[in-house]
């Protein structure tokens, strides 16, 4: 198995729930580590900045809004297929698709409002580490 690391996002509606925790512990009890971590109002620059890939689609002003509404906790998570296991601990993109068990499946209130983001391969997740944070604030575990 490959030890990777990814970028885990709870959304502003996932922080304003207070289930920080909870999902933390998702992450502990599927053996992912938390390698990195920090809570942070993302600018409106930030923001586009993170989902310019999707600058052309049609709910890319929505989500950056929704993005910068509130606080968000961003995490760097290490463990064997860690790309993965992080989107399978997540659950479809709506939440109304998403597994009985998932984070969205409990947490998330809509497409729009959907509670968590993860890398959705391992090279992106390298971009997006690096987009949050510099190497000397990730710790090998
Ligand atoms: S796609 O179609 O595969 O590119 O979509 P996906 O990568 O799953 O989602 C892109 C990000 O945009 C957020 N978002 C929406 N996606 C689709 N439709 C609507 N209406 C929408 N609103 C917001 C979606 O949650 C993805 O964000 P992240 O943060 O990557 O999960």
């Amino acid at each position: 198995m490959a030890l990777e690391r990814t970028l885990s996002i709870i959304k502003p509606d996932a922080v304003a729930k207070n289930v920080i925790g909870e999902i933390y512990t998702r992450f502990e009890k599927a053996g992912l580590k938390v390698v990195a971590s920090k809570m942070k109002q993302l600018s409106k620059q930030e923001a586009e900045g993170f989902y310019a890939v999707h600058r052309e689609r049609p709910f890319f002003s929505a989500l950056v809004e929704f993005m910068i509404s509130g606080p968000v906790m961003v995490q760097v998570l290490e463990g064997d297929n860690a790309v993965l296991k992080n989107r399978d601990l997540m659950g479809a993109t709506n939440p109304k698709d998403a597994a009985p068990g998932t984070i969205r499946a409990d947490f998330a209130d809509s497409i729009d409002a959907n509670a968590v983001h993860g890398s959705d391969s391992l090279e992106n997740a390298a971009i997006e580490v690096a987009y949050f944070f510099p190497a000397t604030d990730v710790y090998a575990r």
